[in-house]
């Protein structure tokens, strides 16, 4: 169990592309611990993707309750493996990132998405997201796929912003100040 450090941008580990899980064992349920520890350990974060701390496996961590705002959610979600169809409709929202602690930026989505995945014991899910729930999965995503909101953004003039209280930075909660 620990509170795990979090890559940051630029750090090239973020750059890279996970490789599935094949292996329910004793090592992954020590991973998904830390993914707990280090998600409920940062106040008012939403989500965060194994290879933020270094395990380049297709595995992520949301709650999208722990949005300061509340949202239609389905609570904890741990997602091994997890696909994406049928994207429907599209909006802008600002995004922030654990391993992007000084910006948040605005990102064109998929208003809602259906998602297939596996448990942290192998078993298939499969749900239907929208709306910060649905950004949310879709941003945790992209990082098995090397992808930071950075990559994602119309124009890094105007839709990067810095974020201004220090306080703010360090407990980058990810995706919190979604508008
Ligand atoms: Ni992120």
């Amino acid at each position: 169990m620990a509170v795990r450090e979090v890559l940051t941008y630029p750090d090239q580990r973020l750059k890279q592309v996970s490789v599935p899980i094949t292996s329910f064992d004793d090592s992954l349920q020590g991973l998904i611990q830390d993914l707990d520890d280090t998600m409920y350990g940062s106040p008012g974060c939403t989500g965060v993707a194994a290879p933020q701390i270094g395990q380049a496996v297709r595995m992520v961590l949301i709650d999208a309750s722990r949005n300061r705002k509340p949202v239609e959610n389905h609570g904890r979600l741990l997602l091994i493996n997890p696909e994406v169809s049928d994207p429907q409709g599209e909006a802008i929202g600002r995004e922030g990132c654990l391993s992007v602690p000084q910006f948040t930026g605005n990102v064109k989505r998929a208003k809602q998405i259906k998602l297939r995945a596996l448990d942290a014991h192998g078993n298939l899910i499969e749900m239907e997201a929208v709306d910060f729930e649905a950004r949310l999965i879709l941003h945790e995503i992209d990082h098995l796929d090397g992808i930071l909101f950075l990559d994602r953004v119309s124009s890094l003039k105007t839709d990067i912003f810095r974020r201004k209280n220090l306080e703010l930075q360090t407990s980058a909660s990810l995706l919190s100040r979604l508008t």
